[in-house]
């Protein structure tokens, strides 16, 4: 790096440690905050800026790289870099960098805790409490799934498919995989499927792909229909992998019989009818929303930053 700080633009405020960090080796575009930068704004940090860190709500397109013409290198503050054209980044000789690995135990965390609160009932029964009309235990109430001993059927084994695999060892869980990457079969308990088979096979599917234009919508109405009147699907991949109305009729007619999930198709709107089912929980997107997780995101964005300033390869470049 130059001897002066480097100018940088932030498009949100990152967690405090990563902002110290920022302080002390950068001079900012614009001290960011927690809501969407205007378009103007977002537009006059990437047009002032060496290098940026923005995050999967902004979208990077041809139009805005063009007039980045001091940028060097968009870190995206996210595993998932959908929301960049990285075509247009090559054009423009900008490097693009993501941040994996650090957030694979969170998001497989977070997949089961949608999986288990969606199984058995758990944000009902929390309801129930607060309202102060539980009026004791008896043998019916809000019965639940059974998740132990179960299939489990995961769309996508890259990092974070994989580590929600090995979490449902501990369920003595069987798993269907559909993937491009091939991890090892273990006959009778990991074992490859096509994705038709998979969804007629399993009581949970789980989505762990990218979205990409392969991808988006995946899970339209003709795979609900495949999938088991008992199933639950969740997703806490990218909202578009699911074709989000389809979704929410099934739901309401009982062609599966729940959803978590935890991205939507238009962040942050969510299809109207989903709120008012209850055999659905809703997250804002919190996948990686540890403080141990952010933290590292951050730095991993800020390894790459000074990688491509002082003329070394980006460790996580993904153009
Ligand atoms: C990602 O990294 O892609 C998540 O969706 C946000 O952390």
């Amino acid at each position: 790096m130059s001897t002066s700080r480097p100018l940088l633009y932030v498009s949100r405020l990152l967690p405090h440690p990563v902002m110290a960090l920022i302080h002390d080796r950068f001079r900012l575009v614009q001290e960011p905050t927690e809501t969407s930068p205007t378009p103007a704004v977002f537009r006059d940090g990437f047009s002032r800026a060496e290098a940026a860190i923005c995050t999967l709500m902004d979208t990077v397109d041809d139009e805005l790289l063009s007039s980045a013409s001091h940028l060097k290198i968009v870190a995206n503050y996210a595993v998932g870099y959908n929301n960049i054209d990285l075509d247009a980044a090559r054009r423009h000789h900008i490097v693009v960098s993501n941040t994996p690995d650090v957030l694979t135990d969170a998001t497989a965390d977070l997949t089961w805790a949608l999986l288990l609160a969606t199984a058995r009932r758990v944000v009902e029964g929390d309801a129930l409490v607060r309202s102060n009309r539980w009026t004791g235990w008896t043998p019916t109430q809000h019965l639940g799934k059974e998740v132990s001993g179960k299939t489990l059927g995961i769309i996508g084994m890259g990092r974070i498919g994989r580590a929600v695999a090995q979490r449902a060892e501990g369920f003595r869980m069987a798993i269907r995989y559909q993937s491009h990457h091939s991890p090892p079969a273990v006959p009778g308990v990991w074992e490859p499927r096509a994705l038709d088979r998979l969804l007629q096979e399993s009581d949970f599917v789980t989505l762990h792909v990218p979205l990409n234009s392969k991808t988006r919508h995946l899970i339209g109405t003709r795979e609900l229909s495949l999938m088991r009147p008992t199933a639950i699907l969740i997703n806490t991949s990218r909202g578009p992998v699911i074709d989000e109305a389809a979704l929410a009729h099934a739901l309401q007619s009982g062609t599966i019989a729940g959803a978590g999930l935890d991205v939507y198709e238009e962040e942050p709107t969510v299809h109207p009818l989903l709120p008012s089912l209850k055999q659905v929980v809703l997250l804002p997107h919190l996948g990686s929303a540890t403080m141990q997780t952010r933290v590292q995101m951050g730095l991993i964005c800020l390894d790459n930053i000074q990688a491509v300033l002082e003329g070394r390869p980006a460790p996580n470049r993904v153009t």
